[in-house]
Parts: structure tokens; sequence; C-alpha cells
């Protein structure tokens, strides 16, 4: 199969004849220890990435950079060996051509980059900023799944980050990738269809399904916007990680009404939105 091929990856996604999501209703609190251990291995990609190209971390050694100076989109393709993955990350906000985006909630209409999602919209500045990226994250990453095709592709970002690691992720899937999605104080990137595609090829209904796993903090001010008012959900099951960050501390909910969405009383880029698990945007950890 050619992952290129978006028609490849349709049959593919009705033959798997995905299980409908959302099967819990209720908050659990406490989370395995393993999956507890990868959202922060991720975390620590997501956050690094901020620090640009002079950032390197030890044992996932960075493929490629993309990189539009139009739109400052900037992200990494690094890999990992010892547990086979290729890993793409976007940075989020570090500049005003970034923050202008973030505030472009106009819904954009996604049918002529992903029409099998019907009815689709997703947040208009960050489907602008994807735009602009696409064509050079597909190319680099084709050179890598030549390069290791057994590996396993992950997706991840922090903020406008984890917005374009959600957009994006859609993407792949439709063209026929198979993925894990982590994003980390993501906003709202879709209205209700786009959610709604996003649960059922996710397969968000559990934490053993699911294939995104989108981590919350605290009061995360970023969370709650765009407001739903405005046409707007949050997809996904979501890990809501309280302090002191631990497996324990970590609840699994169900998207709106719960959690970071409801208990939230922070508003826009606040302390618990920079840092997650105690690390902040910027911050190259495990640096050689
Ligand atoms: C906001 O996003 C929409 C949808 O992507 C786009 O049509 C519009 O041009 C954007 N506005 C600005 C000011 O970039
Ligand atoms: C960068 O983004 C702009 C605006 O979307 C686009 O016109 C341009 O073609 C992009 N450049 C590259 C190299 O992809
Ligand atoms: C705000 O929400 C957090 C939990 O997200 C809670 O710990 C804190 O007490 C709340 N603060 C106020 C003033 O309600
Ligand atoms: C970690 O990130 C925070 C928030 O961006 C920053 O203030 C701090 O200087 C960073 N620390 C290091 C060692 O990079």
């Amino acid at each position: 199969m050619h992952w290129l091929s978006p028609f490849v990856g349709l049959l593919a996604l009705a033959a798997a004849a995905p299980s409908p999501p959302a099967t819990f209703t209720e908050p659990v609190k406490g989370i395995d220890n393993k999956v507890f251990k990868r959202i922060v291995h991720f975390l620590k990609i997501a956050q690094a990435t901020y620090a640009g190209d002079s950032c390197h971390i030890k044992n996932v050694p960075r493929l490629a950079t993309f990189y539009n100076a139009t739109t400052d989109i900037y992200g990494w393709i690094s890999r990992d060996d010892a547990t086979r993955e290729l890993i793409i990350s976007f940075r989020g906000t570090v500049s005003d051509i970034n923050h202008d985006q973030n505030l472009n909630s106009t819904l954009a209409d996604m049918s002529a980059t992903l029409p099998e999602c019907v009815g689709c919209k997703s947040h208009g500045g960050y489907y602008l900023n994807w735009l602009s990226i696409q064509d050079q994250v597909y190319a680099r990453l084709q050179e890598q799944q030549e390069a290791y095709p057994d590996y396993s592709l992950i997706v991840t970002g922090h903020s406008l980050g984890g917005g374009l690691a959600g957009i994006s992720s859609a993407h792949f899937l439709a063209r026929g990738l198979r993925l894990t999605t982590f994003t980390y104080g993501e906003p709202r990137i879709s209205n209700p269809a786009f959610a709604d595609w996003l649960d059922l090829h996710f397969k968000t209904g559990s934490l053993k399904t699911t294939g995104y796993l989108r981590t919350t903090h605290a009061n995360d001010g970023i969370i709650p916007i765009p407001a739903t008012s405005l046409g707007y959900r949050h997809q996904g099951l979501e890990l809501w990680a309280l302090d002191p960050p631990s497996a324990q501390n970590t609840w699994v909910c169900p998207p709106e009404g719960f959690c970071a969405e409801a208990s939230n009383n922070g508003t826009g880029i606040n302390t618990p939105h920079i840092f997650y698990f105690g690390v902040g945007s910027g911050n190259c950890t495990k640096t050689v």
C-alpha cells in the first residue's frame, strides 16, 4: 500500500469499521503508569520543539525540520529507535504572526483537503497554518517512512502546536496512515461534525482503544477557547493532569462539561498552560 493514496486510506477505514465512541460519561481518576510515562515523554518533545534547531534530545535524533516563514509554522520529524517510532512535533505560539492566527476562530470548511469528513470544519487560523506546511510535512515524512517503513507514527504538539497536531492527524489518517496523537493544552479546533469524525476514527471511547490522547492541565486557560457558543466542540477523550503530577493524579474524562472544561477558571496563556508535568514551553530536556 502506498501511504500517500487517500483512496486506499478510505477503504482501510471502511474495512476497519470503527466502533462508536463515547461509552463512558463520568470522569475516572487514575491512569496506568505506562500511559502516564508515554504522555510525559511526548510532552517533553512537544515542549522542546519550541527551543528550535539548537535543541537535541538524547536518543531521539531529529531527521528533518519543516518551516514556513510566512505563517511562522515550524516543527520536527524525529526518530526513536527504542520504540521504533517516527515523531512529528509542531511548535506552538512564539510570535505575533502565530498569535494573529490563534485569534482567527472563523470555522474553515475542510472539504478541499479532507472530503471524507462530511460537514467538517476546523479553526480557521490553524487550518491555514496546516495548509501552509502540509506539502513540506508530507514530503519529509514520506522520505522517512521509506527509510523506516515499519516504524509507527506519532504526532504531537502543545497549544497551537496541539491544534496543528489534531488537524494534521485527521489528514494523515485519511491517507491510510496509522498513528497515535498526543496533544497538550490544545484549544478547541473542531465543529461537532469534525469532533465526531475524530472520535469515531481515533476510537476515543475508552483509554484502551483511543489513538488520540488529549492532555489538559489543571485550569489551563487555553482549553476552553474558542467557546462552544462559536460552534466549537472538543473532540476526544481527555486526560486531565492535576498537581503534583502522577499517574494517580491524572483523570480520564469524556469531552466537554467535565474536568478541565468544567472546572476551568483560568483564562488565556496562564502558568498551567505553559507548564505541563513541570516542563515549560522551550525546555530542551534530555539534551545530549
Ligand atoms: C481566517 O480563517 C478563514 C478560514 O480559514 C479564512 O478564510 C480567512 O481568510 C482568515 N482570516 C484571516 C484574517 O486570516
Ligand atoms: C508558506 O505559506 C504561504 C501562505 O500560506 C504560502 O503561500 C506558501 O506557498 C508557503 N510556502 C511554502 C514553501 O510552502
Ligand atoms: C480553579 O480551578 C482549579 C482546578 O482546575 C482549582 O484547583 C482552584 O481552586 C480553582 N480556583 C478558584 C479560585 O476557583
Ligand atoms: C523552561 O520553560 C519556562 C517557560 O517557558 C522558562 O521560563 C524557563 O526559563 C525554561 N527553563 C529552561 C532551563 O529552559
